[in-house]
C-alpha cells in the first residue's frame, strides 16, 4: 500500500477512456467552446485498452479496490466492452462507468456479460425540453430512462442516478426526480455544481447547497441520514423513512471531502492526475511507451503518489468563505 503526504492510500482509479462526448452539457462541455472546430485527441495518442490494461494492473498492485470508466462519454469509444473483460480479470475490483446513458439501451448487456459490476447514470432533469436544454444536442430524456431500465435489467445493479444541479436551470425538478426514482432500486444522488475545467464560467451563485436540496426533498418525502457505506464515500446518504430506499447529495464545494480521497485519474492519453482539478497531470504513456517495466511503471506511479497533498475544494471552500466575510463587512459597512 502506499500512502501519500496526507496519509490518504489510494483506493479509486478513474480512467477516461476518451475525451470526446455525444452530449454538450451547459455545465461541462459547453458549445462556445466545445464547438466544431475543437480539437479533440487524435486517435494515436490515446493509449489502447493493452496499455490501460497495464496501467490499471500497476494501480490494483498498490491497493486500487474500485475502478470507474470515465470520459467525456466513455460509451463512445468503440468496443469498450473489450477493456472492461481485461479490466475485469485485473482482480476481484467494483468495476464501474460513469455513462450520459445514451448508448446505454444498447450497450448494457455487453457490458454486463464482459464483467461490469454497475453503472452510473447522469440525468439532469425528467423534463424533456428542460434535459434537451441540459444536454444541448437535443436528446431525450425518455431514451436516457431506457438506458437506465436496460442497465438494470442487464445486472448492473444498483444503478446510480447522477443528477447536477445548476441554480436557475433544474432546481425546479428536485422533487420530481425524487419521487421517480424512489421505490425503484436505483440510486439518486443530487450533485453540486463544480469549477471543473475553468471554461464553465462557474458562479458560487449557480450552486445550489446540498443542505437546501435535503431541505426540499425531506419536505415532500420524509428523510433520515444513513450512516456512511465506507470512509471516503462521496455521498451523503439518507433514508426516505416510508422505506422507499435511499438518496444521496454530493457536497463538493458546501462540504469539501478531500481529507478522505483516495481517487487517482488517469487520463485518455495517458496523464495521471492526483485531483480532479490538477493542471499539470504526469505522462505515464511515455513510460510505457518507451519501454518501461513492470516494476518501473510501479514505482513511477507510488513517486507520484507519495507526494501528493492535494485538496483543492477545501482550499477553494475557505477562499470562498474568506471572501464572503469580506462582501459582508462591506454590506455591513
Ligand atoms: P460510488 O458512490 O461508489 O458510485 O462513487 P462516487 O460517489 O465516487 O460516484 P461518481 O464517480 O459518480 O461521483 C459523483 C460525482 O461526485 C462526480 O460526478 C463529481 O461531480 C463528484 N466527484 C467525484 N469524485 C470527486 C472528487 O474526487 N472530487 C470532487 N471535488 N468531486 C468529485
Ligand atoms: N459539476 C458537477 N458535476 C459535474 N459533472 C460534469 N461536470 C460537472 C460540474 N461542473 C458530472 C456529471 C457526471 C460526471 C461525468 O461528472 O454529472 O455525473
Ligand atoms: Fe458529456 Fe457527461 Fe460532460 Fe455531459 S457531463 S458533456 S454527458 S461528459
Ligand atoms: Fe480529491 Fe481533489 Fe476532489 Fe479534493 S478536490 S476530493 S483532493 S479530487
Amino acid at each position: 500500500m502506499i500512502a501519500d503526504r496526507l496519509a490518504r492510500p489510494v483506493r479509486d482509479l478513474r480512467i477516461s477512456v476518451t475525451d470526446r462526448c455525444n452530449f454538450r452539457c451547459v455545465y461541462c462541455m459547453p458549445k462556445e467552446v466545445f464547438g466544431r472546430d475543437y480539437a479533440f485527441l487524435p486517435r494515436a495518442e490515446l493509449l489502447t485498452f493493452e496499455e490501460i490494461e497495464r496501467v490499471a494492473r500497476a494501480f490494483v498492485a498498490h491497493g486500487v479496490e474500485k475502478i470507474r470508466i470515465t470520459g467525456g462519454e466513455p460509451l463512445v469509444r468503440r468496443e469498450l466492452e473489450r477493456l472492461v473483460a481485461k479490466l475485469a480479470a485485473c482482480g476481484p475490483l467494483d468495476l464501474t462507468l460513469t455513462t450520459n446513458g445514451a448508448l446505454l439501451a444498447q450497450k448494457a448487456q455487453a457490458l454486463a456479460d464482459a464483467g461490469l459490476t454497475r453503472v452510473t447514470v447522469s440525468l439532469d432533469s425528467l423534463d424533456d425540453a428542460t434535459f434537451r436544454a441540459m444536454n444541448d444536442v437535443d436528446f431525450a430524456v425518455d431514451r436516457v430512462l431506457e438506458g437506465i431500465e436496460a442497465a438494470a435489467a442487464a445486472g448492473l445493479v444498483p444503478v446510480k442516478v447522477n443528477v447536477v444541479v445548476k441554480r436557475g436551470l433544474n432546481e425546479d425538478g428536485i422533487v420530481e426526480l425524487a419521487r421517480h426514482f424512489r421505490g425503484s432500486g436505483h440510486v439518486l444522488r443530487f450533485i453540486e455544481y463544480m469549477d471543473v475545467g475553468h471554461t464553465n464560467g462557474w458562479r458560487l451563485d449557480d450552486v445550489v447547497p446540498a443542505a437546501e436540496i435535503v431541505r426540499m426533498v425531506g419536505d415532500a418525502f420524509p428523510l433520515e441520514p444513513v450512516e456512511p457505506a465506507y470512509r471516503g464515500e462521496v455521498a451523503r446518504r439518507y433514508r426516505y423513512l416510508d422505506g422507499a430506499g435511499e438518496v444521496g447529495v454530493i457536497a463538493s464545494v458546501t462540504q469539501p471531502f478531500c481529507g478522505d480521497c483516495t481517487r487517482a485519474r488517469l487520463s485518455a492519453d495517458g496523464k495521471l492526475y492526483t485531483c480532479l482539478f490538477a493542471v499539470r497531470g504526469h505522462d505515464l504513456r511515455a513510460l510505457v511507451r518507451g519501454g518501461a517495466s513492470d516494476e518501473e511503471l510501479a514505482e513511477a506511479i507510488a513517486g507520484v503518489w507519495r507526494v501528493r497533498h492535494d485538496r483543492y475544494s477545501e482550499l477553494r471552500s475557505a477562499e470562498t468563505a474568506a471572501l464572503e466575510k469580506v462582501e459582508m463587512s462591506y454590506i455591513g459597512g
